[in-house]
């Protein structure tokens, strides 16, 4: 299988997802990483891998449409089995999602559907949330919903911070996001009607 990773800046998802595939040898290789920032910092890792490290800039584009398009190009050249948005920070347009659709995943630092959106942590925070977390879900047109794959729950504690709590949810989406998209290379999940079974818990 093949894997494309789309990132906007640290891609520490990114690195633990590379690592995971080598480490537990996944029938999978990620063939490239697309970043729609020059300078994001994960593209030098990405290289320093051997692994495709491309940049499409979206400021170079005048419409969402039009990067959109061009990002679908570079992304398809790779012939992805599954495209891992780990950090990417740009709204995608319905053509770009639908083009994907069942092939692309998606890291969201909260437990959907709770708190979809930016400044999670700090919302979750504000609001007293005693249970904050990350979702890893299939990408619909809806921004941060659509079919979820795995869960972490991490607690808050009374003295947290917006840095202290996503420092603990940071490493949590490092363990279940390479588990993720290992059942995915795997063809270990179902998806119908929405709703997303592992094989091994289906009846
Ligand atoms: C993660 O918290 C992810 O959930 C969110 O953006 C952050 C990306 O971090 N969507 P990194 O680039 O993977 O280090």
């Amino acid at each position: 299988k093949r894997i494309v990773i789309l990132i906007s800046g640290r891609g520490s998802n990114m690195e633990a997802i590379v690592e995971a595939c080598a480490a537990e040898r996944w029938p999978a290789t990620v063939a490239a990483v697309v970043s729609n920032r020059p300078e994001a910092r994960g593209l030098q890792f990405a290289a320093s891998r051997g692994i495709a490290a491309e940049a499409v800039d979206h400021k170079q584009y005048e419409t969402r449409e039009a990067f959109d398009a061009e990002l679908a190009r570079v992304i398809d050249r790779h012939a992805p089995d599954v495209v891992v948005l780990a950090g990417f920070m740009r709204i995608l347009t319905a053509r770009f999602v639908e083009h994907y659709a069942g092939r692309m995943i998606n890291i969201h630092p909260s437990l959907l559907p709770a708190f979809p959106g930016l400044h999670t942590h700090r919302r979750a925070i504000e609001l007293g949330c005693k249970l904050a977390g990350a979702t890893v879900h299939y990408v619909t047109a809806e921004l941060d919903h659509g079919p979820i794959i795995i869960q972490a729950v991490e607690p808050v504690h009374p003295d947290d911070t917006e840095d202290s709590l996503s420092q603990r949810i940071l490493a949590k989406e490092h363990v279940i996001y390479p588990r993720a998209v290992r059942w995915i290379v795997s063809d270990e999940l179902h998806l119908r009607d929405g709703v997303v079974t592992h094989r091994g818990s289906e009846p």
